[in-house]
C-alpha cells in the first residue's frame, strides 16, 4: 500500500481530484465504485466544480455506489444513493444509466445483490473508500469474508453510532447492502481516503498493524495498487515510532 501524506486538507483534496481527473482522461470509460460519508465531500465538490467548468467528463464512465443503508425511508437524504446524487451526480455529465445503486427495499435482496455483481462484471478500474474507525471498508465490518460478493450485512454497533452524523433523525440504520471485499480487493486500483485526527489511530493500525480480516483496511496492504491518501492529522500517529 502506497501512503501519500499532505500538509493540508486543501492539498489532499486537490491531489485526489487531480489524479481522479487524470484517470478519467486516460480511460474515459472508467468503472468506479464510490462511497458516501463525510470524508469525500470536498473531493466531490472539487470534481463537481471542475466538471461544471468542462475540465473533466464522466460521460462514458460508470459509477457504482459502494453501499446503501437499509431500514430508511426511500427519500431519506442520508441514503448513500441520495448523498452521491447531491454531492456529485447532479454536477457531472454521467448519464443516469451509468449510475448504479443498491436498493435495500428490493423484495429479493439476494438476486438484487447477485445482479449488482454481474453488472460490476470484470471488476472496478478505480475504487474510492473512506475508512471506518474500526477499519471497515464500505459496510464490510471486521471479520468479513474476503471472498464475499455484494450482500446484505449487519452494521457493527460502533458503525451504527457513528452513522448518526449522516442523519437528522434517530432511526439509525442497523443493516445495509454493500459491495463485498472480493470486488474491492480485486479492483485494479484502490484509493483509501482519510482525513482528520479521529482517523489517526486506525490509519496507524492499518499501515503498521497485523494484516487480517479483523481490520479489513489492512488487507489492502496485499493489494498491488492501493493508495492511502492522508492529511496531516490522519497521518499523525505514523510518526510516533
Ligand atoms: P466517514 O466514514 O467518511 O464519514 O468518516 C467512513 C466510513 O465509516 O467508512
Amino acid at each position: 500500500m502506497n501512503v501519500l501524506r499532505f500538509d493540508s486538507e486543501a492539498a489532499w483534496t486537490q491531489a485526489i481530484a487531480s489524479l481522479w481527473r487524470d484517470r478519467l482522461r486516460v480511460k474515459p470509460d472508467l468503472k468506479m465504485c464510490l462511497p458516501s460519508g463525510t470524508t469525500p465531500v470536498g473531493v466531490y465538490a472539487e470534481m463537481s466544480r471542475t466538471a461544471r467548468e468542462g475540465l473533466v467528463s464522466f460521460k462514458n464512465s460508470s459509477v457504482f455506489a459502494l453501499d446503501e443503508f437499509g431500514g430508511l425511508a426511500v427519500d431519506d437524504p442520508g441514503r448513500t444513493s441520495h448523498t452521491l446524487q447531491r454531492q456529485l451526480m447532479d454536477s457531472i455529465d454521467l448519464p443516469r444509466s451509468g449510475f448504479h445503486v443498491l436498493d435495500p427495499d428490493n423484495e429479493n435482496i439476494a438476486a438484487h445483490c447477485a445482479a449488482y455483481d454481474v453488472a460490476i462484471g470484470t471488476g472496478f478500474d478505480l475504487v474510492l473508500l473512506g475508512i471506518g474507525l474500526n477499519g471497515h471498508l464500505g459496510m464490510n465490518e471486521p471479520g468479513s469474508a474476503l471472498d464475499r460478493g455484494t450482500s446484505r450485512v449487519e452494521l457493527h454497533p460502533s458503525t451504527v453510532q457513528s452513522s448518526a452524523r449522516y442523519f437528522t433523525h434517530h432511526n439509525l440504520p442497523q443493516w445495509g447492502l454493500t459491495v463485498g471485499l472480493k470486488s474491492l480487493l480485486d479492483a485494479s486500483e484502490v484509493w483509501v481516503l482519510a482525513k482528520g485526527s479521529a482517523k489517526a489511530r486506525i490509519v496507524a493500525d492499518t499501515v503498521r498493524g497485523d494484516i487480517g480480516p479483523s481490520n479489513p483496511a489492512s488487507l489492502l496492504r496485499r493489494h498491488p495498487n492501493a493508495w492511502l491518501f492522508l492529511d496531516d492529522a490522519a497521518g499523525a500517529l505514523l510518526d510516533a515510532r
